[in-house]
C-alpha cells in the first residue's frame, strides 16, 4: 500500500510519499481503507516540527479520516468488516474527563494517522458513520468539529438565543459557526478578509467583523450585537488575543482556549472583565468518543454538513497542506483516494 511519511521534518516539501506491506490487525485492532482525511492547523507545525518536537520520519501523519473497514483482529466486537467508519483522534477517549495520557495516543501525532490507503488503528476509537452523512463529511470532524463542540456544546453549555464568539475562519471557527447555528444561537466571527466575512454571513454569520482593518474588534462585536457582550467565546488565536476576547464577553460568559494562531502574548492580557463580569476560563483539549456522537446525531438532525474549501487528491497531498500553509482557504481541506 502507499502511504505518506513525514520524513525530516523540514517543512510539507519534506512529506515523502513511501510503499509498505498492508497492515494485518492484531488483537483490539481494525484496518480502515481510507476514503477521506482532513487537515487541522497542527499538521502544518508537525510537518516542521513544532508541534511538540520531531517524530519518527516513518510516522504517517493527520488526525482526521474516514472508510472502510476492511478487517479486524481479535475480539473486536464494536465494528465489522464494511462499517463505514470515522475515529477520535485521541484513541483511547471514550467519555468522561480529558486525561493527558490520551497524548500517548494521538492519531498523526504519536501514532500513525490516517494519510495513508490502509490506517491500522484501536477498534476502540471507531465511530460508524451515520447515513446521509459521507466519508468526507465524517473525515471534516474528529480534531476541529470536536473540540468546537466542547467548547460550545460541552463546556458551554449553549443556549437559544446565546451569542457564540469564533476568531478567524479557519476549521474550527467554521464549526463553531455551525454549531451555534443549530443550537438556535447568534454566531460572531472575525477574519482578516471581507470576501470571508461575505462568504460567512451567507453561512448563517449573524456578526461579522474584520479584525485587521478594526483592531478594535471587541468593541465591533459589541456594535453588531446590539451592545450586549457574547456568552461563549471558542478562542482559537490564544493568549495574544484573549484580553480582547474577555472584553467582549456579556456576563457569566464561558471561554473556551483552544488555541494559539496569533502568536505569543505581547505583554499580559487584561484579565480584569474575568472576576468583575463573572466570567469562566477553561482550556479545552478535543473531546471525547460519545461528544463525536453527540456531534454527528446533531449534524444528521439539522441537516448540517461541514464546509469544505478544496478537496486534493491523495497523491496531491502535499498541495493540500500548501493551500493551508497560504491560508486562503475558509473551512476545511480535505484529502480523498
Ligand atoms: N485544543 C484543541 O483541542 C484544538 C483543536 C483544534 C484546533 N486547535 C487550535 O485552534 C486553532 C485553530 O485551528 P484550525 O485547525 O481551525 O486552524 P486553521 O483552519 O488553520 O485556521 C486558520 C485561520 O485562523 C485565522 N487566524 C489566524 N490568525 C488569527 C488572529 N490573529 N486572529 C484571529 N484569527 C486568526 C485566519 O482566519 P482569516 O483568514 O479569516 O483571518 C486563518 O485563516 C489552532 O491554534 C489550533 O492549533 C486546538
Amino acid at each position: 500500500m502507499k502511504v505518506w511519511e513525514l520524513g525530516e521534518q523540514k517543512g510539507v516539501g519534506s512529506l515523502r510519499m513511501a510503499d509498505r506491506p498492508d497492515p494485518k490487525p492484531g488483537p483490539g485492532q481494525a484496518v480502515v481503507a481510507m476514503k477521506a482525511a482532513s487537515l487541522n492547523r497542527r499538521d502544518v507545525g508537525v510537518t516542521q516540527a513544532t508541534y511538540g518536537g520531531a517524530k519518527p520520519a516513518t510516522r504517517i501523519p493527520l488526525s482526521d479520516g474516514a472508510g472502510d473497514v476492511i478487517a479486524v483482529g481479535d475480539g473486536v466486537t464494536n465494528v465489522k468488516v464494511g462499517d463505514r467508519v470515522t475515529a477520535t483522534h485521541f484513541t483511547p477517549w471514550q467519555d468522561g474527563a480529558f486525561d493527558p495520557a490520551f497524548f500517548a495516543s494521538d492519531l498523526g501525532i504519536t501514532v500513525d494517522g490516517w494519510l495513508t490507503e490502509k490506517a491500522l488503528v484501536p477498534a476502540g476509537c471507531l465511530i460508524p458513520i451515520p447515513a446521509p452523512l459521507t466519508y468526507a463529511d465524517a473525515a471534516a470532524l474528529p480534531v476541529a468539529a470536536v473540540t468546537a463542540w466542547a467548547v460550545i456544546v460541552e463546556f458551554g453549555c449553549i443556549k437559544s438565543g446565546d451569542t457564540v464568539l469564533t476568531l478567524g475562519t479557519g476549521g474550527v471557527s467554521s464549526f463553531a459557526l455551525q454549531i451555534a447555528k443549530m443550537n438556535g444561537a447568534r454566531a460572531a466571527i472575525t477574519s482578516s478578509s471581507d470576501d470571508k466575512l461575505k462568504k460567512c454571513r451567507e453561512l448563517g454569520a449573524d456578526i461579522a467583523v474584520n479584525y485587521k482593518s478594526r483592531p478594535d474588534w471587541d468593541k465591533a462585536v459589541r456594535e453588531q450585537n446590539g451592545g450586549r457582550g457574547v456568552d461563549i467565546v471558542v478562542e482559537t488565536a490564544g493568549f495574544a488575543t484573549l484580553g480582547q476576547s474577555l472584553a467582549s464577553c456579556a456576563p457569566n460568559a464561558r471561554v473556551g482556549m483552544i488555541g494559539a494562531l496569533a502568536g505569543r502574548p505581547e505583554g499580559q492580557p487584561a484579565m480584569f472583565p474575568l472576576v468583575g463580569q463573572n466570567l469562566t476560563l477553561k482550556g479545552i483539549t478535543s473531546g471525547s468518543r460519545r461528544m463525536f456522537g453527540d456531534l454527528m446525531r446533531a449534524m444528521v438532525a439539522t441537516n448540517t454538513r461541514p464546509i469544505v474549501d478544496k478537496t486534493f487528491s491523495f497523491a496531491d497531498a502535499p498541495k493540500a497542506y500548501q493551500h493551508m500553509v497560504d491560508s486562503e482557504f475558509l473551512g476545511k481541506i480535505l484529502i480523498t483516494t
